[in-house]
């Protein structure tokens, strides 16, 4: 019998009090990943008791010595790399090498957090009054609610698990239903490098099952969530029912925007791995091509020639180019967009087939598809698909191209090909995404820099960089007076009191 996967909680491998289980297996093949337990309320409860419990001493330990143990576990992802990627392709489908890029993900995020236990900078300022000291300080909030998706499953549970802990927090960790093995594999690596007992929890199951409660919990004060933009403003509608502070990373239509001046070799590179790596389920995914007529056509003979020609298989193979979808809910949903595309009168160049064919039969494969002559009113340029799905939207001139790039109703990444200096500061200046890429594609976000969107995107909190520990802790300000005597601030008096600023 497979290995049955538990929850962890309390520092503990524990089975849910339900005794249901459920399946994942992997999306290119159809073999079996493993077992896992499936989680009720009362999972939840007790995770978040334990984490509350921790939290007493957790915000306490000194925060160079939390980063000590961030740089431990940085440590193991860096040697357990290339199985870790192997197990996440098996799991979720992406190819080995984009699975070994979000494990770097993870690295890099452990290790830049653990940096921030020795920083984690607050301001000292000088005061009004004599003998009087101030200073602001960062602290922790309680325990972290982490709900995280299935596309990253390594580096996104990092995002959010590593500044949650360097600043003293505490974690209740659900992470997708379909990669959560990934999530214990993370936690393991974090429970080896010594984080004690109760810091980390870790409680699998669905949404309704495990989201629903965590998210309601009184006793879980922040909530950070990335997934569909329905779940998300649920979590928000009732985090704010409750005053929980609440972080958000949702959709996204990102868009390249082709000039007339721009390299097409870097263009097409740029736009086939934006829209096909991960099989274009990712947030930061190209899933509009805005383009000058003047290049139009060639861009969209060699963009159809060179997706025509990409491979789709088992991402362990080195020769597949494009892995499957991670489940076959995903695969039907991206195909009902091939047929709405149809339908709207978008003309489809290449691709829009489910394949099954030979070694396709046992996973969720869809063809690298491209659409042209997509107009910018069309629902294929406007909704989310998270699959291998990209439209072409010709233009005149820059100004529409800009117009057309800001018109949907998220904002994560764009970028542009030109060679003009002025087309790029104008694109900087003109185009609303929380990420702008000028000559690059729309993915491949550093981690040391705020991660998020504008508009439907997000709720204007950034992840990573420094920006994390903006949602990750609380300012408190500190005023110390050490003269002895009864001071009173300006803001008391109306004007300062002579006698307390003279020598
Ligand atoms: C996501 O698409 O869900 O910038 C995250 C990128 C990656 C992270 C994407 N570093 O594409």
């Amino acid at each position: 019998m497979a290995e049955l996967f538990r929850n962890f909680i309390g520092g503990k491998w524990v089975e849910s009090s339900s005794g249901r289980t459920f399946e994942r297996r992997n999306p290119a093949t159809g073999e079996l990943i493993g077992t896992f337990t499936s989680s009720t309320a009362a999972d939840v409860d007790a995770a978040v008791e334990a984490a509350s419990k921790a939290f007493k001493s957790w915000r306490l330990y000194p925060a160079p010595k939390r980063g000590e143990i961030l740089y431990r576990a940085a440590r193991i992802l860096e040697e357990r790399k290339e199985e870790l990627a192997r197990e996440m392709t098996q799991e979720m489908g992406k190819v080995f090498t984009e699975a070994a890029g979000d494990v770097q993900e993870a690295i890099d995020m452990t290790y830049y957090m653990a940096g921030e236990g020795r920083r984690m900078f607050g301001q000292t300022t000088p005061s009004e009054l004599r003998n009087k000291f101030n200073m602001s300080v960062r602290k922790p909030l309680g325990v972290a609610g982490l709900i995280t998706p299935w596309n990253f499953p390594m580096a996104i549970p990092s995002w959010k698990m590593t500044p949650a802990l360097i600043a003293g927090n505490t974690v209740v960790f659900k992470p997708a239903t379909y990669t959560p093995k990934l999530a214990i594999r993370f936690v393991e690596i974090l429970q080896e490098a010594g984080i004690p007992d109760g810091v980390v929890n870790l409680v699998l199951g669905t949404g309704s099952d495990v989201g629903d409660p965590l998210v309601a919990h009184p006793d879980v004060p922040l909530l950070s969530f990335t997934g569909s933009t329905e779940t998300g403003v649920q979590v928000a509608t009732e985090a704010a029912r409750r005053n929980k502070r609440v972080t958000l990373e949702m959709g996204g239509k990102n868009a390249v925007i082709v000039m007339d001046d721009a390299d097409l070799d870097l263009a097409v590179e740029g736009i086939l791995w934006g829209a096909f790596g991960t099989s274009g389920q990712r947030c930061t995914a190209t899933s509009r091509v805005i383009v000058h007529r003047a290049v139009k056509q060639e861009l969209e003979d060699r963009l159809a020639e060179r997706a025509g020609r990409m491979k789709l298989g088992d991402g362990l193979d080195p020769d597949t180019d494009v892995g499957p979808l991670v489940s076959d809910t995903q695969l039907q949903n991206v195909h009902r967009y091939v047929d709405i595309g149809k339908d709207e009168g978008a003309r489809l160049v290449v691709g829009g087939e489910i394949r099954a064919d030979g070694d396709l039969s046992k996973g969720f494969f869809h063809e690298p598809t491209i659409f042209t002559d997509v107009s910018r009113d069309m629902r294929i340029a406007n909704e989310e698909i998270f699959g291998p799905v990209v439209s072409l939207i010709p233009v005149d001139s820059l100004d529409e191209a800009v117009d057309i790039a800001n018109s949907v109703e998220y904002g994560l990444s764009a970028s542009i090909f030109t060679n003009s200096v002025n087309n790029t500061f104008r694109a900087m200046q003109d185009i609303y995404t929380g990420i702008l890429y000028i000559n690059a594609g729309t993915t491949g976000a550093e981690i040391h820099l705020p991660f998020g969107g504008t508009k439907g995107t997000g709720n204007g909190h950034r992840e990573a960089g420094t920006a994390a520990l903006d949602f990750y802790t609380e300012w408190q300000v500190i005023y110390v007076d050490y003269s002895g005597k009864l001071q009173r601030a300006q803001i008391d008096t109306g004007s300062i009191d002579e006698g307390q600023i003279a020598p």
